[in-house]
């Protein structure tokens, strides 16, 4: 039996993140050395045959079917959100005041008015809290942080990201309910500037700062579609397409794009910076590279690097193989949990903190705000 301090953990929602959490708070301690144990203590959902298959398949020692029920439970000490967009505000509010501490899948809210009310539940009753944003946790984006931070680049011009999809291109598709809630606002909050244009931006603000000013533009291409929920052809309300040109407070310029009908592209998430001295690419789909040029290097050598980040001294590899083997997408999350738990024994707040994810929020409102009104939009402080 471990000695180590459980850390109760009750997770509402069994889907695509449900899955990816479980895994996390199950490897965690099989390869970090951290003080604490995730427990999976329950598992929440609405249907109770479901949530038991989950429950049985995943470990979690007992289910729910009402996340109230859940919140109540003196043996949880953290709610993991991973529930559509919509549910976010209400039980990470609720949580916080139950003196959970709280995870929270991304976006934060659906929009700054119900994100700022988490950060203030979170704050005042003064939990432990972290949002999903786990993309700062591949070792070569994390690498890359480090790379900035040396101030290797130098001063920095250009910051540009992308995050491509295509698998909203039928006009057969449905909107809404299970599995499809991101094609329903009233749900989601927002189609791709909330959904894939919020991991760049997240990833923007840690690398770059804070953006001061966004001019954006949106397209529904197709602007109705059958509902899952009530049957009826209902008028689609999110973006399909979101592009925006930036400015951050370093005085870069940047430009970024999201759309999920970019044909033959499944999640390709990029980002390029390119600074004085030297500039950085990475890609989603070649997640363990990250590259590099350097203007000071000896002239006739010079070039792009192609960095294989596998080596026990980059960002989080030495928990893992041995260098030249390689890691994916899932262990983005395990780290995540790993430096949630070194937060809590340090008493430093592993981010980004819901406080973190407000600021991206209030960057992809503005987007929205621009796209309506055709201006130039300040982007409101966090
Ligand atoms: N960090 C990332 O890279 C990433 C990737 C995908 C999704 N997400 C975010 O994670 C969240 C969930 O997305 P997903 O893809 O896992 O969705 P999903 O549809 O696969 O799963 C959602 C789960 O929530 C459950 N659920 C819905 N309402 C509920 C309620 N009231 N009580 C209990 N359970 C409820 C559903 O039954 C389902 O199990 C969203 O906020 C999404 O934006 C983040």
């Amino acid at each position: 039996m471990s000695k180590k301090k459980p850390l109760n953990v009750g997770l509402v929602g069994y889907g695509f993140m449900g899955r990816t959490h479980s895994n996390a708070y199950g490897k965690v301690n099989q390869f970090f050395d951290l003080d604490r144990r995730p427990v999976l203590k329950a598992v929440c959902g609405r249907t109770e045959s479901n949530v038991k298959a989950f429950a049985e398949r995943w470990g979690y020692q007992s289910t729910e079917t009402d996340w109230h029920k859940l919140l109540s439970r003196s043996d949880i000490d953290l709610v993991d959100i991973a529930t559509p967009n919509d549910s976010h505000a209400e039980i990470a509010i609720a949580a916080a005041e139950a003196g959970k501490m709280v995870m929270c899948e991304k976006p934060l809210g659906r929009n700054p008015a119900e994100a700022s009310g988490m950060v203030a539940a979170v704050e005042s009753a003064g939990t432990p809290n972290m949002v999903w944003y786990n993309y700062r946790r591949v070792p070569a984006v994390t690498l890359a942080k480090h790379i900035i931070d040396e101030g290797r680049l130098g001063k920095i011009f250009h910051y540009r990201a992308k995050f491509l999809q295509d698998w909203t291109i039928s006009k057969d598709l449905p909107q809404g309910g299970a599995g499809l809630w991101r094609l329903d606002a009233s749900v989601s909050g927002s189609g791709v500037t909330g959904d894939l244009l919020a991991h760049c931006v997240d990833t923007a603000i840690w690398l770059n700062g804070p953006i001061q000013s966004v001019t954006g533009m949106t397209e529904t291409f197709i602007k109705e579609r059958r509902h899952n929920l009530s049957g009826k052809i209902e008028r689609v309300t999110i973006d399909d397409a979101s592009a925006f040109l930036a400015r951050f407070d370093n005085g870069a310029l940047a430009t970024f794009e999201a759309t999920r009908y970019a044909r033959g592209h499944k999640a390709l998430y990029t980002l390029e910076i390119n600074g004085e001295n030297a500039s950085i690419f990475w890609d989603l789909h070649d997640l363990h590279r990250l590259h590099y040029f350097d203007h000071r290097d000896e002239g006739q050598l010079r070039g792009w690097r192609s960095l294989h980040i596998t080596d026990g001294d980059h960002p989080y590899m030495k928990h893992w193989w041995v260098p030249g083997l390689q890691i994916g997408y899932e262990h983005t999350f395990i780290h995540q949990v790993a430096d949630f738990l070194e937060g809590l024994r340090t008493g430093k707040a592993a981010a980004p903190t819901f406080r973190d994810a407000l600021a991206t929020d209030l960057v992809t409102d503005a987007v929205l705000k621009s796209a309506k009104s055709g201006r130039w939009e300040t982007v409101g402080r966090a």
